[in-house]
């Protein structure tokens, strides 16, 4: 039996065996993939998520919900969720750009549903061929379908704000927009409202100044940061963001990521620095390190054209020695 959110989220920050100070949802098999020139076989995106899951990670957002003909290596979007369900205790999550991918997201079961919504114009017509304005409608549609539910079968619905702090095509982007933007979510009735840098143009002190602003706008439906590495400055804006007391960040193994309508944007901030650097800093995850590692031999195996990023794993000896906080 599915437990309902309420449980779950229960679960996830007071649980026995779950005790955790930051939540890491792993993207790579939906933000990694979608970007992967290889397409990698269903029987390995359920080993990958199985193996992650049993590393310790809590939540992965396992594939979205596009026309394949669009994105080929998400036409085993039911079939990877469905896997993915049968793992006790993980968080499932998906992404939809519209309403027909929320309508195969909620049919398929998932926990958690992202639809992106780019607050540049540029961005979200190059993305998903729509305005943002026209995007937000399409959310508050998906929410009409989430209330129809019964209460235990409702899945989360997070805005995923995209661009938020640049964007490739149209340069700056204008934080009162992004306030604005956040705001038009939750009345659209979006449960939360992540922060994503798609571009991997933020610095520390935008990302301090963007999450206090959209905090004081919609409070505890800020949701969590998505950052990408374009610039290295991805852990950086990290602990920025733990500064501003954000407590979950996507991040995918391997850095493995990008969006394929964003212009020069490259991967994700890597999985296995990031937890890390979270457990040196003494925050803990949950996730097991060297197991995390491990996971990095399935990728190569199974799309060995993709270069695999991250310091950790070219650590070795007194360099990968655990400092601890201190
Ligand atoms: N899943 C499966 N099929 C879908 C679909 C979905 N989520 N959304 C649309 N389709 C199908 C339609 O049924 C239609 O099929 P048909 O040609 O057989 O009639 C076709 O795709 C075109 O539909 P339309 O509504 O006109 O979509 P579009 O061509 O304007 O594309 C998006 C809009 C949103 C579907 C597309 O731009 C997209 O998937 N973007 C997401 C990109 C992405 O994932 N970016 C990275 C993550 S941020
Ligand atoms: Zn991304």
């Amino acid at each position: 039996m599915s437990d309902t959110l309420v449980e779950r989220e229960r679960r996830l920050q007071t649980g026995p065996d779950a005790q955790i100070d930051v939540l890491v949802s792993e993207v790579g098999p939906r933000d990694g993939l979608q970007n992967t020139k290889q397409f990698m076989p269903t029987a390995d995106k359920q080993r990958w998520i199985s193996a992650a899951a049993a590393a310790g990670l809590r939540e992965i957002e396992v594939c979205s919900f596009v026309p394949p003909k669009l994105i080929p290596q998400m036409i085993d979007a039911e079939e990877v969720v469905r896997h993915a369900l049968s793992l006790p205790g993980l968080n499932v999550a998906v992404l939809a750009p519209n309403i027909k991918g929320g309508e195969r997201a909620i049919a398929s079961g998932a926990h958690k549903i992202t639809l992106p919504i780019s607050v540049s114009r540029g961005h979200s017509l190059s993305n998903v061929r729509k305005t943002t304005e026209a995007v937000i409608e399409e959310a508050r549609a998906l929410c009409v379908l989430r209330d129809a539910l019964p209460v235990e079968q409702r899945p989360r619905i997070e805005a995923g704000l995209s661009t938020v702090f640049g964007c490739t095509i149209e340069g700056r982007v204008s934080e009162e927009q992004v306030v604005r933007d956040a705001v038009a979510c939750v009345e659209a009735g979006c449960d939360e409202v992540g922060l994503a840098d798609t571009t991997g143009m933020a610095n520390p002190t935008q990302i301090r100044r963007v999450f206090r602003k959209v905090r004081a706008a919609i409070g505890d439906r800020l949701g969590g940061a998505h950052l990408h590495n374009t610039r290295g400055f991805g852990l950086a804006n990290v602990v920025a963001a733990l500064e501003e007391d954000v407590r979950t960040f996507d991040s995918s193994l391997a850095g493995l990521g990008g969006c394929p309508f964003a212009p020069g944007a490259t991967g994700n901030i890597v999985t296995e620095d990031l937890v890390f650097m979270l457990e040196e800093m003494g925050l803990r995850t949950g996730i097991d390190i060297d197991r995390l590692l491990a996971i990095r031999e399935l990728l190569r195996q199974s799309i060995p054209a993709e270069p695999l990023h991250g310091y950790l794993p070219a650590l070795s000896g007194p360099a990968r020695a655990r400092m601890g906080a201190g």
